[in-house]
């Protein structure tokens, strides 16, 4: 095993994605298992998208997924239930992996994208959604993907890419990458880029999955409005969703193949 080094989590991150992931479970558990899949596909939030990357990656049951950057499983979960293909998670939040063994029962790794705790080649296929950006050492995560994933596997990304100048785009523990600097980030990690599509050329979730995932974050945000962890993690949330709604930035999920 040749790996990468581990990438800086922030204390702001920690409670972005540490502590909100055992509120989102403990929420779920009050509301009910019909709320697992909308509420923890916190990346995409489109399942037209999770099923097209179950597709493009030819996930069938006897082949092995790798979810880097995890969160609390609902890709992951998706991409089981769907295909039957076997899954294995890693996050660096101890908590978010903790809520996807309690919420989905999946087996999840504490580890980081820049220095993934997995031998070479053990995986047919792999996704990263709506991690890449979050990533201090970006080419280091990719080059990691290549690693583990066997020559010719799938890999699958959500990225959100910058479509403005660095510094109009400028937000804590985020660095968009542009167009051209993924694709070039791609191309030196030894991954071809097979499809591509923009997030909004995706169907939105129907109504009822839309409701669903509404009603954990209003009952998140019930228990715990005051605390200043859910003030930050809901800034940086609706941060990303601003630069969205203004076209600076914008969601591309892509498949590539591994060279
Ligand atoms: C926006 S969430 C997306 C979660 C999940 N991929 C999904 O689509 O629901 C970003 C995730 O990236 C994880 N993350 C942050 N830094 C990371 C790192 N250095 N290595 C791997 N994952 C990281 C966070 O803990 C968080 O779970």
């Amino acid at each position: 095993m040749d790996q990468g080094a581990a990438q800086a989590v922030s204390e702001a991150e920690s409670e972005e994605f540490g502590t909100t992931a055992t509120w989102a479970a403990d929420s779920i558990e009050r509301l009910g298992p019909v709320h697992a899949l909308p509420a923890a596909c916190q990346g995409s939030g489109s399942p037209e998208a999770l099923h097209w990357l179950c597709q493009e990656l030819a996930l069938q049951p006897g082949r092995r997924l790798l979810d880097v950057g995890a969160g609390i499983g609902g890709p992951a979960a998706y991409a089981r239930e769907e295909t039957g293909v076997e899954v294995d998670l890693v996050d660096p939040m101890p908590q978010a992996c903790a809520a996807a063994e309690r919420i989905f029962g999946l087996p999840a790794l504490v580890g980081d994208a820049g220095k993934l705790p997995l031998d070479d080649r053990g995986h047919d296929a792999a996704w990263s959604l709506g991690v890449l950006c979050t990533l201090s050492d970006q080419p280091a995560a990719l080059a990691e993907l290549a690693r583990v994933v066997r020559s010719g596997g799938g890999i699958g990304l959500l990225v959100f890419v910058r479509l403005a100048q660095r510094q109009r785009v400028h937000m804590p523990d985020n660095d968009f990458p542009a167009w051209r600097e993924l694709r070039d980030m791609l191309d030196d990690a030894r991954l071809d880029l097979v499809h591509e599509h923009r997030l909004k050329d995706f169907g939105a979730p129907d109504a009822g999955w839309t409701a669903r995932a509404d009603r954990v974050h209003d009952d998140v945000r019930r228990h715990h409005l005051r605390d200043p962890r859910w003030q930050r993690a809901e800034r940086q949330r609706k941060a990303v969703e601003t630069f969205v709604d203004e076209g600076l930035v914008e969601g591309v999920v892509l498949t590539c193949r591994v060279r």
